[in-house]
């Protein structure tokens, strides 16, 4: 496996609207970044993965762009951007930035052109197309609940919009929109970034015809994946972008790219000549979720499956690509909610899935406030929730499906891309600590007991385990590079697995469950002593490990000597 600092690095993931405000807006900023560098710095971090803070009416929280060169006024300027990275450059922290190109906002002056004429020489910058039978031009379903097309009075035709109607997504076919995202690339690339995170990246070419999807319900709209997704372009597009901007910088890149197989990926991040350093899949994230979901469902899942699909992403991507290990970021619920229990136990599940995220073979991201063991929020109205999914799904599901209101509510409360995007609990006072004007968004009302002040003085805290674990990760070559291999693979509580790199071998043990299960080391794994690197309980070190009764959600990582 080649050494690769990208390979080496923690990213921590700032979503920076909700990080921390500096000017009493209630919004979080650029300068409050700034504010908490050396707080990541003590963290232990690397990269920051930064979503967007170009300018943008918001109606996606700064997925939807009307100018790529240009900062989004509530964030601060370009000057204070330009000192953010000269900062983080100086405590040796990289900044990768988001890059949105599927789509721009409709106030971006391109589809401002666009939609005033057919012969606008910005018309074919997206996808226009005339109604069919008086009706939209096919019938995928958009991602944020309803038609992916919206009708245009000026010209009469419909455009495309996967995402909300705020969203019109790019025409990739055409060469000149090609070249002006490289060039906008090119230009952060310029000014010293170290990569991009490249959202929703394998929908960029979609069939041509727009065939329709798939009837698989009563519904009018139907999920268009398959003429969408990893479409018949997307590697020559995504080619050509190396080619003419990535090729030339030592940068990171990850694809966020929905749907994707192992076989997919291994296209796109090949070790060898990949387009792109690795991808953010989503198998294990739909373990809980509908594919496609929408407001109304939500779905448990077993910790066999979880092995399954974590298993094979490690066996089939090693030595031939790179996997990236997430469990949460701003589109999903918090882990320790997800994955872990969120009431009693929520300090050790947060820990051991730390430990998780840490011990695979991959680059680990942390999403801001997973540090401190941030959880779900359940707020008692719709009328508190902001995301447009949400708020479109939640409609959608009450208003047109006649869906139980209290249901929804339910359902919004598991799976609400909000339970990410509260502000991050800084302290026990006001606003968490995030603002001193109205955030927002609301707190979580949790952060009396939860929250980052707290757990800095506290040496047991969920924030100095991460710490250790990114030394750990640090000091142990075997903890990046080493082979993966499953143990217990049945064992419908534990999750155990060993690490390879040369002679250094790690045992690392899950107990995913509330109970205490006895966990057994196979007879097949030998060894004269053993050390302890890190375990969320108290332990004595020279426990012998043959045998051991775990403790809820125990996690515990053992060299074998
Ligand atoms: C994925 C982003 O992570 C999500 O927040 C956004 O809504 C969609 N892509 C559309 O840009």
């Amino acid at each position: 496996m080649k050494r690769a600092w990208w390979k080496e690095c923690v990213v921590y993931q700032i979503y920076p609207r909700s990080f921390y405000d500096s000017n009493s807006d209630g919004i979080g900023d650029l300068r409050g970044i700034l504010q908490k560098l050396d707080y990541l710095k003590e963290l232990g971090i690397d990269v920051i993965w930064l979503c967007p803070v170009y300018r943008s009416p918001n109606d996606d929280n700064g997925y939807d762009i009307s100018d790529y060169q240009a900062i989004m006024d509530e964030f601060g300027t370009l000057a204070d951007w330009e000192e953010l990275l000269a900062e983080m450059h100086k405590l040796g922290i990289r900044l990768v930035m988001d890059l949105v190109v599927n789509h721009t906002s409709d106030e971006h002056h391109w589809f401002q052109e666009s939609r005033k004429a057919k012969d606008n020489p910005y018309r074919d910058f997206y996808i226009w197309h005339p109604g069919k039978d008086g009706r939209e031009p096919n019938n995928w379903r958009s991602f944020f609940g309803g038609s992916a097309w919206q009708y245009d009075e000026p010209t009469r035709e419909y455009y495309l919009h996967l995402f909300s109607k705020k969203q019109p997504d790019l025409n990739w076919e055409n060469p000149r929109v090609r070249r002006e995202i490289y060039q906008m690339m090119d230009w952060w690339l310029q000014k010293g970034i170290d990569g991009f995170r490249m959202d929703v990246i394998n929908m960029l070419s979609k069939v041509p015809g727009l065939p329709d999807a798939p009837v698989v319900s009563a519904d009018r709209y139907h999920f268009g994946g398959q003429h969408f997704v990893n479409g018949p372009r997307l590697m020559e597009f995504l080619t050509e972008m190396k080619q003419k901007v990535l090729s030339r910088y030592d940068i990171l890149t990850v694809g966020e790219t929905p749907f994707v197989t192992t076989r997919d990926a291994i296209e796109l991040a090949d070790e060898e000549n990949g387009v792109l350093k690795m991808v953010f899949q989503f198998e294990h994230m739909d373990l809980s979720a509908e594919i496609g979901a929408e407001v109304g469902t939500t779905k448990p899942w077993s910790l066999l499956h979880l092995k399954e699909v974590m298993t094979r992403w490690q066996q089939d991507l090693e030595n031939r690509a790179w996997n990236s290990m997430y469990l949460g970021n701003h589109d999903q619920p918090r882990s320790v909610s997800q994955f872990g229990d969120d009431g009693q136990y929520r300090v050790e599940s947060a820990k051991l899935l730390a430990t998780f995220i840490h011990m695979l073979q991959g680059t680990p991201y942390i999403y801001q406030g997973d540090e401190i063991g941030m959880t779900n929020v359940a707020f008692e109205s719709i009328e508190d929730y902001r995301d447009v999914a949400t708020r479109n799904m939640y409609r959608e599901a009450v208003e047109e499906k006649g869906v139980d209101p209290n249901l929804a509510l339910q359902v919004v409360h598991a799976k609400s891309r909000d339970n990410a995007r509260t502000p991050v609990q800084w302290d026990s006072g006001e606003q968490a600590g995030f603002t001193t004007g109205t955030p927002w968004i609301k707190v979580n009302p949790n952060y009396k007991e939860i929250n980052l002040a707290d757990s800095l003085a506290d040496p047991d805290s969920i924030f100095h385990y991460y710490q250790k674990l990114i030394q750990l990760r640090r000091e142990n070559p075997v903890i990046v590079y080493g082979s993966y291999d499953l143990i217990l693979e049945s064992h419908e509580e534990i999750y155990a697995f060993t690490r390879t790199l040369e002679e250094d071998r790690l045992l690392v043990i899950l107990n995913f469950s509330r109970n205490s299960p006895v966990f057994h080391l196979p007879d097949s794994i030998s060894f004269v002593s053993t050390e302890l690197l890190i375990n969320n309980y108290e332990v004595n070190p020279d426990k012998d490990i043959h045998e051991i009764t775990l403790r809820p959600y125990e996690a515990g990582v053992y060299r074998l000597k």
